[in-house]
């Protein structure tokens, strides 16, 4: 028989070409894998590994799975674990700032799994969805997929601008498209490290009801506060009306257990529901999860890791302060893994290379931008994984990088 060639390029759908699949390049914008065991990598924004909490998880995990109900080793069909719902639904467990009930949350791989269903939900060809520019990439191609169209509007300290906002809602009205959401980090930004203040999320609030905008409020860092938690969300702002909560386990607790929830009106989590075709998430992981929560154990894990990774900035900060002052302009997070830094006097991506040569790695600031030609000569450092310690080697490193640049 003649075997056909199944050319992959022919294949694939055009969300997928817009995704990159297909083309020759196999290549990470973020840097080769490297075995250097003294590297500084500050690359991705991890929990702390030292401290993840695998020994609770092994036995939550194992007295579900020894229990013999077959349950936990079921399609779940995307019911979620109703103690978790419960969990998430009840603010005096701090998931949420406004009541909610069980039927308002959908359980997915992750908050990226989050925005994939959104996306396949809410997002039609053509539609346009605004993102802060620059904003977190993984999450943000997502709405390529449905052809949906990005929209970037910048910021500025008290969050994503409102002008910038109505210039595209303008723009799309006039072009008869529709604007179909606004995708935020409101707390603790990743790649920015800022948070929204409490009037910005009001005229966001606002000026998304008033015009049918869903507002996609992306809380994965929320709880990583290092002092006071942040202002109120948009979804309470909103009394829940048009806005949809994305939230994660990933950050507080762990990447692996791929957990991430939205959460909004029960009329959109229904709507939700009937796009779902991958019969549900885990139930052991969800079981598990609830019962790390309602033995008291994550709140002791979660106060913790808000003064670990607080003292990591500190630390991190205190070393850039030291050694780099001239170079850099940046402002200190309060919450959240990362610090985003404006180069001065030297080109952002020469530094990202120069650093890289001596052990130090970190993304340009470039890959957070749909456009690049919008950043404005920035790095991003990620604290969260590195020893504490380590932290404080990042500054003189970086110095001797500028130095090798400017010489
Ligand atoms: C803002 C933001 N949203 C979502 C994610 C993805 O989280 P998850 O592991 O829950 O998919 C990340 C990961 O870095 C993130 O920074």
């Amino acid at each position: 028989m003649n075997k056909k060639k199944f050319e992959i390029n022919r294949l694939i759908s055009q969300g997928a070409k817009l995704r990159g699949a297909g083309s020759d390049t196999t290549s990470t914008p973020w840097g080769v894998a490297s075995d250097n065991q003294n590297l500084i990598d500050l690359r991705v924004g991890m929990p702390d590994r030292e401290k993840l909490p695998s020994l609770a998880f092994a036995r939550h995990i194992s007295d579900i799975l020894e229990s013999g109900d077959a349950k936990a080793l079921e399609y779940e069909y995307g019911s979620g674990d109703p103690d978790l719902k419960s969990i998430l639904s009840d603010p005096d467990y701090g998931f949420t700032d406004h009541s909610a009930t069980p039927d308002q949350f959908a359980f997915y791989n992750g908050s990226s799994g989050c925005m994939e269903a959104f996306c396949a939900t809410f997002v039609d060809k053509g539609d346009v969805v605004i993102v802060e520019g620059p904003s977190f990439p993984g999450t943000v191609r997502a709405i390529l997929r449905s052809e949906g169209i990005i929209r970037e509007v910048g910021s500025d300290s008290d969050g994503a601008s409102i002008a910038e906002i109505e210039e595209v809602y303008l723009d799309c009205a006039a072009n008869g498209r529709t604007l179909k959401a606004i995708y935020t980090i409101p707390d603790f930004h990743n790649p920015l490290g800022r948070t929204m203040s409490l009037s910005r999320r009001k005229l966001i609030s606002d000026f998304c009801q008033e015009r049918e905008v869903i507002v996609l409020e992306d809380t994965t860092y929320s709880s990583l506060y290092f002092d006071s938690p942040p202002p109120s969300s948009i979804y309470s702002i909103s009394s829940g009306v048009g806005v949809l909560q994305m939230g994660t386990f990933s950050k507080t607790i762990a990447t692996g257990l791929r957990l991430g929830w939205l959460h909004g009106a029960a009329s959109f989590i229904s709507a939700l529901h009937k796009t779902r075709s991958d019969l549900g998430n885990v139930p052991f992981i969800q079981n598990a999860v609830s019962q790390f929560i309602l033995s008291g154990e994550y709140d002791d894990h979660i106060v913790e890791m808000r003064s670990l990774y607080a003292a990591k900035c500190r630390n991190l900060c205190s070393s850039l302060n030291e050694y780099c002052s001239d170079y850099i302009d940046y402002q200190i997070p309060s919450g959240g893994f990362y610090l985003w830094l404006k180069i001065l006097g030297v080109n952002a991506t020469d530094l990202v290379e120069k650093a890289w040569e001596s052990g130090l790695v970190f993304p340009d600031g470039n890959l957070f931008f749909q456009d690049p030609v919008k950043n404005e000569n920035s790095i991003r450092l990620a604290f969260s994984g590195t020893p504490k310690d380590k932290l404080l080697e990042v500054g003189p490193i970086l110095r001797r990088s500028f130095e090798k640049i400017l010489d």
